[in-house]
């Protein structure tokens, strides 16, 4: 187990574990913290998020586990100089993901990773799968925290139970795996409907369980993605950039 590791995780897919991820990393890079941001996603939205300059190569884990890479090489640089990103590799491009879970499933291999990656940074942010497969319970067992991305919809509330349960049983096997929170994802203030799922989720929950802050949807979130960047450094006034810097803050305080 690795302490300055974060991995968001969700059972459920589309849920803003991406999104958060890149703004949790660029927020925490923003101040200062030597940030690397890891996609085990084999989808490897990761790169097409984080700014990266178009067109230019994306060695990731792949490349680094078969040897064909060193470390150093597959920590690509981004718009910010504290924030690397280390992305699926060259798996993300083909049919088959097989290969690569049973690479990063391999017994150590995380384990491994995270530990070389935080001989050299402040805080690793993982980007996971949806679910609770192999490859995010391998995560789990390898981080110190996580995050659960929760969206304002009505199937949220179904499948909370699950993600929780998933975790519990993790947290026997890993007892320094700490869950810093729900978050509640794609908030929209005029409707009923996810104001009703936020309210009924932070009545159901413990309440050190939810933060405070939900992460609202909005436009500049959708104009940040399709331009790949993230919404905190593209639009930093933007209410969803709020509310990430403001969770990346207290996750700093409460990481220390
Ligand atoms: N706060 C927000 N406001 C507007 N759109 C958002 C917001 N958060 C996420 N989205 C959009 O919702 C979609 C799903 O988000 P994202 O890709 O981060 O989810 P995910 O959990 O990583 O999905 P997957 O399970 O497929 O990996 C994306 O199109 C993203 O741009
Ligand atoms: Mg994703």
């Amino acid at each position: 187990m690795v302490g300055k590791v974060l991995a968001i995780v969700s059972q459920k897919g589309g849920v803003g574990k991406t999104t958060t991820a890149v703004n949790l990393a660029a927020a925490f890079a923003r101040r200062g913290m030597r940030t690397v941001l890891v996609d085990v996603d084999p989808q490897g939205s990761v790169r097409y998020g984080i700014g990266l300059r178009q067109g230019t190569p994306t060695p990731g884990i792949t490349e680094y586990l078969t040897g064909e890479r060193a470390l150093q090489e597959v920590l690509l640089a981004t718009p910010l100089a504290a924030l690397k990103v280390l992305v699926a590799g060259g798996i993300a491009d083909q049919g088959d993901h097989l290969d690569f879970q049973r690479q990063v499933t391999a017994p150590g291999v995380l384990d491994e990773l995270f530990g070389d990656l935080a001989a050299r940074a402040d805080i690793i942010v993982v980007d996971t799968p949806p679910g609770l497969g192999g490859i995010v319970r391998r995560v789990l067992e390898a981080s110190a925290h996580a995050l659960v991305p929760l969206q304002c919809e009505p199937l949220a509330l179904q499948t909370t139970p699950q993600i929780l349960r998933g975790l519990q049983d993790i947290v026997a096997t890993n007892e320094a795996l700490a869950l810093e929170g729900m978050l509640l994802t794609m908030y929209e203030q005029d409707n009923p409907m996810s104001a009703r799922v936020a309210e009924y989720v932070r009545a159901s929950l413990p309440e050190d369980l939810v933060f405070d802050r939900e992460v609202p949807r909005t436009p500049a979130v959708v104009e940040a993605s399709a331009a790949g960047q993230p919404v905190v450094l593209r639009d930093p006034d933007d209410a969803a950039s709020g509310a990430y810097v403001a969770i990346a803050g207290v996750l700093r305080e409460r990481m220390r």
